[in-house]
């Protein structure tokens, strides 16, 4: 009665012995290589810029804040419900685009590169955060913090982009 189970234990200990070995044995060239094969990167880096991140972005951007306008300042904060559920999908959208940023196949380094790519999530998950608990000041902070973190990765590894993209667009305005 008993040995059929110590043996049975023995072996289950045997299998995660060699899967554990198994798993870190993995070499972290050919586990990136194979990474790189599953995903879909064909978005250029340009494309994933202006047609995802810019544009989520922007609505965050023109969704936080006052401008002055001939009526006087106007609050640009949304003002019901939908209006805060709809800016928070736009930073969800921040937050999966630095997962994109960091994919095999698209980062440029382990380092700096994914530093940034992190930083966008991290800007992008604590403006979701503050359009769930419509809180205006914790808003604009995300925004500050997420323009902050585009220039400065602009400023790593394309300084050219930092000037177009200065007179694009300003969390000031
Ligand atoms: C991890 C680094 C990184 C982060 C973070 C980043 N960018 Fe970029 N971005 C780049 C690189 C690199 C380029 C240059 C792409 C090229 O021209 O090949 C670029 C280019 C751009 C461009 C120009 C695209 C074009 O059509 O030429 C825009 C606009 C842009 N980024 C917007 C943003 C915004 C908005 C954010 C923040 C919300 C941001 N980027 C965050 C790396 C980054």
């Amino acid at each position: 009665m008993n040995k059929p189970n110590s043996s049975l234990r023995t072996a289950c200990l045997a299998l995660l012995a060699l899967s554990l070995i198994a798993c870190s044995g993995e070499s972290p060239e050919s586990e990136s290589m194979d990474e790189a094969s599953i995903y879909d990167t064909s978005l250029n880096m340009q494309e994933l810029m202006a047609l995802v991140l810019e544009p989520a972005s922007d609505i965050l951007w023109d969704s936080g804040g006052w401008v002055l306008d001939s009526a006087g300042y106007e609050e640009l904060y949304p003002t019901t419900d939908d209006g805060w559920a709809y800016v928070r999908a736009q930073a969800a959208v921040i937050v999966e685009t630095g997962n994109s940023l960091a994919l095999p196949g698209r980062r440029e380094d382990d380092d700096a590169w994914l530093i940034y790519s992190q930083g966008l999530s991290e800007a992008g998950r604590r403006a979701m955060a503050a359009a769930e608990a419509q809180d205006e000041e914790e808003f604009f902070q995300a925004g500050a913090q997420l323009y902050s973190v585009c220039t400065a990765c602009h400023q790593a590894y394309n300084p050219e982009i930092l000037n177009r993209f200065d007179d694009a667009v300003s969390p000031a305005d």
